[in-house]
């Protein structure tokens, strides 16, 4: 694994370019991040006249609510992104996690939607060519929360979680950690002092399960964490 740190003025925008390199470079696979602090680099990507024809999008991680939801993650990079790119430039497809149908149904259908598609053709397991990920201040990521069960998966490329750490309180659907370790690179997207410690837990130095996002170390791939300052605070490097 190779591992860089950068400390970025606007970490959304770092995240937007180097989402764009791969696109302009082939596409792929890309699996996209939930929550509030990506949606500005969605936006921005929407805006650089970016061909998405040879990319599929997946989504990281989902909450079991309807597509049309307040706090579906589907919806919100449909909104942020995808809704904004002309039609001839549409990704290739937008897979999309079914929350509605439950936690471990969802699950279900997620795993055999990336089985049937080019990602099963590298299987054991999964291989993104990008994972773009958040960390919540609990330091999970995707939705791995501290000490889940989830975290133990081995065999599964999607698992249902029940009852998630932190708010929004509803069941989740996520990757799980095969996949995001077998991607070939991995992108942390961070902002805020309010992620500091949970930064500071989760790329310091041991792997730890009270800390998920610490777990992501992807086998044979490239891993960039890309945040600004206050969120860089308590890292050692920045005293
Ligand atoms: C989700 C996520 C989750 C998120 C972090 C950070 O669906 O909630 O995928 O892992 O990335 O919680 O979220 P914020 O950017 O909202 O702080």
């Amino acid at each position: 694994m190779s591992r860089e740190i950068r400390t970025v003025e606007d970490p959304a925008e770092a995240a937007a370019e180097r989402i764009a390199e791969v696109v302009r470079g082939g596409g792929g696979h890309i699996a996209l991040a939930g929550g509030s602090t990506p949606r500005r680099s969605y936006e921005q990507l929407a805006d650089m006249g970016l061909n998405w024809n040879a990319t599929d999008l997946w989504l990281g991680d989902e909450r079991c609510v309807p597509p049309d939801h307040e706090h579906s993650n589907f919806r919100m990079v449909q909104e942020a992104l995808v809704d904004r790119v002309p039609d001839e430039n549409h990704p290739g497809a937008f897979h999309r996690i079914q929350g509605e149908l439950g936690p471990h149904p969802g699950a279900d259908a997620y795993e055999q939607e990336m089985r049937v598609s080019s990602l099963g053709r590298e299987a054991p397991v999964a291989v993104f060519d990008l994972v773009l990920l958040g960390i919540g201040p609990d330091a999970h990521t995707a939705s791995l929360f501290p000490n889940d069960p989830a975290l133990g998966e081995r065999e599964r490329w999607a698992v249902g979680v029940e009852t998630p750490g932190m708010a929004p309180l509803m069941s989740r659907v996520t990757l799980t950690l095969p996949v995001l370790n077998a991607a070939r690179e991995v992108l942390f997207l961070i902002s805020g002092a309010d992620k500091a410690d949970a930064v500071a837990r989760a790329f310091g130095d041991a792997p730890d399960p009270s800390a998920p996002a610490s777990l992501v170390r992807p086998e044979r791939g490239a891993l960039t964490v890309l945040l600004d300052e206050p969120a860089a605070a308590r890292l050692p490097a920045a005293g």
